[in-house]
């Protein structure tokens, strides 16, 4: 084997050999000259169909790379965690294993190696969950020999759509997205689809974009039928006979999974509204006029303090429907300050306090969706994406208004009193608030 010492030699022969096959950039040509004649190998057998696949997937990535780089021109520097240094370092090696595996196996079902970046994009930390998933996700993904990216974006769509940036530039080769808003990524998302990265939407839909290929989550129209379903039983159990005075509360409207928690309450809710069994005292029913802007609970209890103010100076309120427990407790807290009675009211997420309050009666019930196995779900298809076998089956799909996204969805559980030890009888934690 020899190589030239003469640099435009090398050039020459390189552009007569390889242009041929397909344009290419000149110093891409040289490795690929390199490559061809086995100069260098990379640890694989070099035949001439797979080195037509290397330099195809080289320019797919090349392209992608520079897309990345412009894209982000103008964009104020994203957070860098320590991760992103140790991901930096890394990323080289990663494109370059990369190229020898795109040579192995067809696009759509390409693994990655073993010790790969991977990046969490949570929307905030404002609820349990999210706390939950950031360190679950750094837990389970560094013991799985990954090297996890995680950041929250703090309900900030633009700096969610940069951390996400960050993460394909880091060489990410999966990124899970909880989105803040969810028809606010599809560009960005298109970007790491360009550059060959899966992406799975984690909790919350991704929407109006093909760039997605699976969302795990425990299915928000069926939360928002438990939700509705438990302040029915709730109502009868505690308040005896209806018409029951009722107010409603919807989560952040840019949360697609907002809108459908109301949906599936409303479907147990709207036929005891229209026989008269419930009263919606304020008259306020549209999604609209009942979600919380950005799940923010002091918003809630600014909303629930004037309905009270407006509406029952000589009624008694007798249940609330809650999007989760955060909200939950804002409205219960408000109850008490205007001196009412405690509401039935739900919940969502079992949440430490919230768990306390169902406890002791003060909160209804909250509804169950375990971060753990929501996380454990994840981290399991992102094992299947690394081995090459792609995303798993689903019978399950959305249409997120472009395309039918596959979703793996988990069964989220009602809790109440009566049934708490048993739905935490494997969570210590919660059920150590039981006492
Ligand atoms: C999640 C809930 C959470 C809420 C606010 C929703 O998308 O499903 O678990 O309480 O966001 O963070």
């Amino acid at each position: 084997m020899y190589i030239t010492k003469e640099p435009a030699e090398l050039q020459r022969r390189a552009d007569r050999k390889v242009s041929g096959l397909v344009a290419l950039p000149s110093g891409l040509n040289i490795t690929m000259y390199l490559l061809q004649e086995g100069f260098i190998t990379g640890g694989i057998t070099m035949y001439r169909k797979k080195v037509l696949t290397l330099i195809l997937s080289a320019t797919l990535a090349m392209t992608a790379l520079s897309a990345c780089g412009s894209a982000r021109e103008g964009s104020a520097p994203a957070e860098a965690p320590a991760a992103n240094e140790a991901a930096a370092d890394t990323s080289a090696d990663a494109k370059t294993d990369n190229a020898q595996d795109t040579s192995e196996a067809a696009p759509a079902g390409a693994g990655f190696e073993a010790g790969a970046t991977i990046g969490i994009s949570l929307p905030w930390l404002g609820t349990q969950n999210w706390k939950e998933a950031e360190t679950m996700f750094t837990e389970q993904l560094t013991e799985a020999g990954y090297n996890p990216i995680v950041q929250a974006a703090d309900q900030k769509v633009p700096q969610q759509q940069q951390q996400i940036e960050s993460m394909i530039e880091n060489g990410a080769k999966a990124i899970v997205v909880g989105p803040i808003d969810g028809t606010q990524l599809g560009s960005v998302l298109e970007q790491a689809k360009a550059a060959g990265v899966y992406v799975i939407g984690y909790d919350r839909l991704i929407e109006n974009t093909e760039a997605v290929d699976g969302v795990v989550q425990f299915g928000s129209v069926r939360t928002g039928v438990m939700q509705g379903q438990a302040l029915l039983d709730g109502l009868k159990e505690k308040k005896g006979e209806g018409p029951y005075n009722v107010e409603l509360f919807g989560g952040g409207p840019a949360d697609p999974n907002a809108p459908n928690f109301f949906k599936g309450a409303m479907s147990v809710l709207q036929p005891e509204i229209d026989a008269g069994n419930i009263v919606i005292v304020s008259g306020q029913t549209d999604f609209t006029q009942c979600a919380t802007e950005d799940w923010d609970n002091s918003k809630a209890q600014k909303r629930m303090d004037s309905l009270l103010a407006g509406n029952y100076s000589d009624k008694e309120i007798d249940g609330v429907l809650s999007p989760n427990d955060g909200i939950g407790r804002a409205i219960i807290t408000s109850c008490e300050d205007a001196g009412q009675q405690i509401p039935v009211v739900t919940g969502l997420d079992a949440e430490n306090e919230s768990v306390e309050w169902v406890w002791q009666g003060k909160q209804y019930c909250t509804v169950a969706k375990p971060t753990q196995d929501l996380v454990a779900k994840t981290v399991e298809i992102i094992n299947s994406l690394q081995a090459g076998n792609g995303m798993p089956a689903t019978d399950v799909s959305t249409n997120n208004g472009k395309i039918d996204v596959p979703i793996y969805e988990l069964d989220p559980v009602v809790v109440t009193k009566d049934n708490a030890k048993e739905v935490f009888a494997n969570d210590p934690d919660r059920m150590a608030l039981l006492k």
